[in-house]
This record gives structure tokens, sequence and C-alpha cells, in this order.
């Protein structure tokens, strides 16, 4: 019988990798087009590695329409899972243009050449980036949207072009999946979070820390109104989340009628504040991990948590692992980066 056909863009990535393998062993047949600017040469390999099976690789840009097109149809493809993109917050205040041109341009190319070949439905990879900055304790998919800063307004840019292209009927159906805060790593230490210079988010930065890669942590700001003042984030599982990947494949297939543009949170609820991580990140590694604390950072929330019932009632999907586990496995496969990777160190 053949397999479902899932194209993931943006494969060979952090969170792409970990969708590949969920995938795979979930019986999907699955194609990666990934254009090597945030990964590893040689995570493909790794991947083989990790499923016992060869994987296919097709190397290029999502804007490139006449590969895509190609790809699409070649590789007899049901699904497409869309990652590919910029995600660093930061950098996208400084190149804004570049945000726009590789995310809302790399979606419209992608779906023009979806629509000219046999229609597959999209999982799109969003961000909780796309909700106003708000108050309140739990951010429900109908929490106010107003991101602030380019890259999530690149984000909410495209799950708007998506609801116009399933509207007039150009793209079947699809899910926006809006991500919290994925940390962790695969259990095998195989692949994880390789993290551009370009990113400052607050695993790495713990973990390079750890590693004694950096001298000390910067908590932004203690003076929060949270329990111990830092800002609370819901950190979940990557693995997790590449589960909601397939979980939201199996809603897409089985939907009908079709011509439906849900968008779900994945998060697991808790939040936890970064001096809650940095606690448990030093159990993980069994010492300290030092830190200061230091001024806020512009742009921070005090607080963003999912209210994830959504994705438990449509998508019978619930994170499971954690925030130990998490801190576990992104310190097991930050140690396999001092030996692969000595030049990063900072
Ligand atoms: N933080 C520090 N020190 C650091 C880095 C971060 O104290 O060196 C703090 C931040 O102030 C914040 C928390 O750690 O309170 C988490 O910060 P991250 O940068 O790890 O994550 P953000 O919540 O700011 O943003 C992340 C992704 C976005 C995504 C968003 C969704 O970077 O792409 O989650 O909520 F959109």
């Amino acid at each position: 019988m053949k397999k479902i056909g899932v194209l993931v863009t943006g494969g060979a990535g952090y969170i792409g990798s970990h969708v590949v393998v969920e995938l795979i062993e979930e019986g999907f047949g699955v194609v990666i087009l990934d254009n090597f600017e945030n990964a590893e040469s040689d995570v493909p390999q790794r991947l083989e590695r990790i499923v016992g099976d060869e994987i296919r690789v097709v190397r290029g840009d999502v804007r490139n329409g006449t590969l895509v097109a190609e790809t699409l149809k070649k590789s007899g493809i049901d699904i497409v899972v869309h990652l590919a993109g910029k995600k660093a917050v930061g950098e996208s205040f400084s190149k804004p243009l570049d945000y726009y041109d590789a995310n809302v341009g790399g979606a419209i190319s992608l779906l023009e050449a979806m629509q000219s070949s046999n229609k597959p439905a999209l999982v799109f990879s969003s961000s909780a980036t796309v909700y106003a900055p708000s108050d309140r304790m739990l951010l429900s998919e109908s929490a106010d949207l107003g991101p602030i800063n380019p890259y999530g307004r690149s984000k909410l840019m495209i799950e708007e072009i998506v609801s116009d292209a399933v509207i007039s009927g150009d793209l079947t159906s699809a899910i926006t999946l809006r991500y919290f805060n994925p940390v962790g790593a695969h259990p095998s230490a195989m692949i994880g979070e390789q993290p551009s210079n370009a990113s400052n988010n607050l695993f790495p930065f713990i973990a390079q820390t750890a590693a004694g890669w950096r001298e000390r942590v910067r908590v932004f700001g203690d003076d929060y109104p949270t329990p111990d003042g830092t800002g609370v984030r819901d950190y979940i599982h990557v693995v997790d989340l590449a589960r909601g990947h397939v979980a939201a494949i199996r809603h897409l297939m089985g939907r009908s009628p079709q011509g439906k543009h849900s968008k779900v949170n994945l998060g697991t609820g808790t939040g936890y504040s970064v001096k809650e991580a940095i606690d448990a990140f030093s159990q993980a590694c069994g010492f300290e991990v030092p830190h200061d604390i230091v001024g806020r950072r512009p742009g921070d929330v005090s607080t963003c948590v999912a209210d994830p019932r959504l994705a438990a009632e449509t998508l019978g999907w619930r994170a499971e692992m954690s925030l130990e586990r998490m801190c576990c496995d992104h310190w097991a496969f930050q140690r396999t980066l001092r030996d692969r990777r000595p030049d990063d160190r900072v």
C-alpha cells in the first residue's frame, strides 16, 4: 500500500527534524525540503540513523516554485508541513525585508506550487508570538491577535493568506499550529537545537553556559508580576510538539468536509519562570548554572502560557513530557555539541 506522502519544508531544522522522525515512525512517507541555511548538512544522515531507513532530501529553497511543484508531483505528496522560514525575533527587526521575503514570500510561493499540483493539505508552523501581549492567565486561540515584532507579523500574515486560500478553494484544507516555547531534544541526543548566532532564546543560553561556552546566563528582569518576578513561559518538549504535527495530519486526513482552516495552540498549559527553568536545568546537569539578574529585555511580556484544550478536543493530542525531561534531553544533546562543534564556543 502506498504510504501517505508528507513534504516537510525546513525538515532539517530543529523542529522539522523532530517532526520527520515522528512521521516516519508513524508510517508516513516523508520528503524533506531544506535550503540548509540554518541546519547542519549531516542532519539527514543523523535522521537516517535514528529511523533506520533512507530519507529523501531535496536541497533547495521553498521560494523556488518550480522545484517545489516538481517535488510535489514526483513524490506524490498528500500533505505539506511548512516549517521553513526565519525565526529569530531580534534579527527580524534589523532585517525585516529578509523576514517578509523568506516567510511570507516563501509561503506564497509554496501555496502556488501546491495549487498547481494535486492540491495537498497544509499544516502550517506558526507561533504564540501572533497573540497580542496580554495579562490573561492562559492564551486560547480566540485571544486578541497583535504581534509586536516583524517575525510575528510575518507569521500572522501567512495565517491570513492561508485562510483566504482555503476560502477561495486554492487550498483544500489547513491547520495552523501555534507553538509556545519548544525546548529539549530527541532522546537519542542525535538531533536537537543548534541555534544560529541570531538566536537569543533562554534554553540555548542555559545549555551553553552549563557547557562552559558562556560565563553566565543573564536573567532579563526579576520585577515582573509573577511569583518569583522572572518571566513565565510555556516550555514544551520538541518531541511532544512533533507529535502534535502527527495528530494534526491525522485530523486533516479524517476531516470532512474539507475547506477549513483551524488554528490550534501547541503548548502544555503550564508556565515556568526563568528561575525555575535554570533550577531545573541545574538539577539535570548536576551543578548550578551561573546566572545574574539584569534589566528587562525590551518587548518581553511577563507571562505567555497556552490554553491547550482545543488541541486535546480536536486533535486528541496533549503534551506529556515534564520540564525535567526537557532539561535532561536538552543537556544530553548539548554535550554532544561540545565534541561536534568546538568552534561554536563563545
Ligand atoms: N530570557 C532570559 N535570558 C535570556 C533569554 C531569555 O532571561 O538570555 C527570558 C526572557 O526574558 C523570557 C524567557 O526567558 O522571559 C523566554 O525567552 P525566549 O527568548 O526563550 O522566548 P520568548 O518567549 O521570548 O520567545 C519565544 C520564541 C519566539 C516565539 C515565542 C512564542 O523565540 O519565536 O517564544 O511565545 F514566538
